[in-house]
């Protein structure tokens, strides 16, 4: 088969935060580096990380370091996390931070020239690192500037649709250019995943349109595992009016700095939930709070809370909140210094994802890599703000090292692709132009959303999680025969075949591994198992992988055993 083919040591699949760093990284470290995003260099959920990047540099808060960093996280995961990677995130974080700064990010600064750190829910000390309320954009900025005189080849608008292997090794990875459809081959001898969540599978969610699933879906196809899919963060503030923007996010920022949450009542109802913490609480936490509220007859007109921050004053807050001020006022016609907000939940992030060894990011697949939102472990249960960017920056880095010395060490190997394989993927790609009765892409992702958003939301229940699973195997079915309409130049609709396929696999995953944890912990919430369950539940990972027949097991796996010395620092209940 004739097709367009570039050769690098490392591919790198996503170009936000933790794509660039891992590119950099890998660069640094004498790999040649190709990275490929679907979208453009820059457009990424990374900017969606607004109110700060959480790291224990000490500047306000003298007393925090990375033990209380990694007590907070461990915590906040409700002690699911893997330790490892709650370890080294928590130690690493300061440095890859000042490293961001060396390389040019402006951040807010202290009086005396530091730079600035706010408060932010389940974190003990004011530790998140900010410009404002456009952190992740500003990482974004610096972290593209620095990788674009780096020496790595950018291939914009390519979306990679299948991983190829030599035996158990990957050897390469398939996709096409969106502009024209023409398909592309990269060989390589490693693939780092760094493609970020899921959130298109549900309706209400702060994701674009390229959040759908499709590393940890490239990876399951490929042998790796899945672990703690159940874990989807619900980010408790999202805007809920005017329709057209809702779910867009609400920075944690405005509570950081100082918002009260109300309802229709004017009740400051975080007295209710969490008294200690109000607003501060964890995400978990406020998000079912609002969500009670608003199921029970209390919330704003619109359906939401009310999140007011207007007695900060107009300065500080324009100061403070600058995006947030002219996301209200240009979306919503409301001046945040004066009137307060409507807020709801809004999908935000997924907190499970791909297996990765801690230290080098290494998957189950010998040469596969995953790093950032794709990647499963760090968080537990439960993400705290502020813990992604700083996620990104350390295991972005750490996936760059892994994947360069892995390259390294299959230098001498000739890595093959199989013919074959070129044909299945183009054939598969192919279908939907083929088919004379297939379905619309459009209407199958329109019902998967409106089934995630009813039986895999906030709270779940058995009966709720297998209903949805009956549902989603009817998309299933009905996805396995799709048809298109016009050519494949730039044609969205062929496009969404295979993100609904995608989808489809990490929505699957979603439910099943809510529906066998019969307990509540962090961001998985079963009204008919209200409780912890840590003599079982807190003891394992759920772990999907997909067995020899294709189709998806679901099973467990033990949780690493955490050694005495980090015991100490994380003993103790938690909320
Ligand atoms: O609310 C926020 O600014 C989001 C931060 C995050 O998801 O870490």
């Amino acid at each position: 088969m004739e097709i367009e083919t570039h050769t690098h040591d490392v591919i790198v699949i996503g170009a936000g935060g933790a794509g660039l760093r891992a590119a950099i990284e890998a660069s640094a470290r004498g790999a040649s580096v190709g990275l490929v995003c679907k979208s453009l260099l820059g457009k990424a959920h990374t900017v969606m990380a607004e109110g700060g990047v959480a790291a224990a540099l000490a500047n306000v808060d003298v007393k925090d370091d990375w033990k209380t960093h990694f007590h907070d996280t461990m915590h906040g995961g409700k002690m699911l996390n893997n330790w490892r990677m709650a370890q080294l995130h928590a130690q690493e974080a300061p440095d890859r931070v000042k490293e961001l700064e060396h390389w040019g990010a402006l951040f807010d600064r202290t009086k005396d020239g530091k730079i600035m750190q706010r408060a932010f829910g389940g974190h003990t000390w004011k530790r998140l690192a900010h410009v404002g309320d456009r952190t992740g954009l500003e990482m974004i900025r610096t972290l593209q500037d620095k990788g674009i005189h780096s020496g790595i080849d950018v291939y914009m608008e390519c979306t990679i649709t299948h991983l190829l292997k030599d035996g158990e090794r990957i050897s390469g990875a398939f996709g096409y250019w969106r502009e024209s459809g023409r398909f592309v081959l990269f060989k390589t001898k490693a693939i780092i995943l760094a493609t970020g969540g899921v959130g298109k599978s549900y309706k209400v969610t702060s994701n674009s349109w390229e959040y759908t699933g499709d590393g940890q879906s490239l990876a399951y196809e490929a042998g790796a595992d899945l672990i703690d899919m159940e874990f989807v963060q619900f980010h408790p503030t999202g805007m809920v009016w005017p329709p057209s923007v809702r779910g867009i996010l609400v920075t944690e920022a405005v509570r950081g700095e100082g918002g009260i949450l109300t309802n229709r009542n004017g009740e400051r109802f975080m007295e209710k939930y969490d008294p200690e913490r109000m607003e501060l609480s964890t995400r978990d936490v406020v998000a079912r709070s609002i969500y009670t509220e608003v199921m029970e007859g209390r919330g704003s007109p619109h359906g939401g809370a009310f999140l007011n921050i207007a007695h900060r004053g107009a300065e500080y807050v324009k100061k403070k909140l600058p995006s947030m001020y002219h996301q209200f006022m240009e979306f919503a016609l409301i001046d945040i210094t004066k009137e307060p907000m409507e807020v709801f939940p809004t999908t935000h992030y997924i907190i499970g994802g791909v297996r990765v060894d801690a230290d080098t990011a290494g998957t189950t697949v010998p040469g596969l890599f995953a790093a950032g939102e794709v990647a499963g472990g760090m968080h537990g249960a439960n993400r705290l703000g502020g813990n992604s960017l700083s996620d990104l920056l350390v295991f972005g880095m750490r996936a760059g090292m892994g994947a360069a010395q892995y390259a390294n060490e299959v230098k001498g190997n000739a890595l093959k692709i199989d013919d074959k394989d070129l044909e299945l993927a183009a054939e598969e790609m192919l279908r939907p132009f083929e088919s004379a009765e297939g379905e619309n892409p459009y209407t199958i992702h329109q019902d998967l959303q409106e089934a995630m958003g009813k039986f895999v939301g906030v709270f779940r229940t058995k009966e709720n999680l297998q209903e949805g699973l009956d549902e989603l195997q009817v998309l299933k079915e009905r996805a396995s025969d799709l048809k298109i309409e016009g050519s494949r130049m730039f044609n969205p609709g062929w496009h969404l075949c295979k993100d609904l396929k995608s989808m489809l696999i990490v929505s699957e995953a979603i439910a099943k591994c809510a529906l066998q944890r019969e307990e509540s912990r962090g961001a998985h919430s079963r009204v008919d198992f209200p409780k912890y369950n840590d003599e079982v539940w807190g003891k394992v990972n759920s772990v999907i992988s997909q067995n020899s027949n294709g189709e998806m097991h679901l099973g467990t796996s033990p949780l690493p055993q955490m050694p005495e010395d980090l015991r100490k620092i994380v003993d103790g209940g938690y909320k």
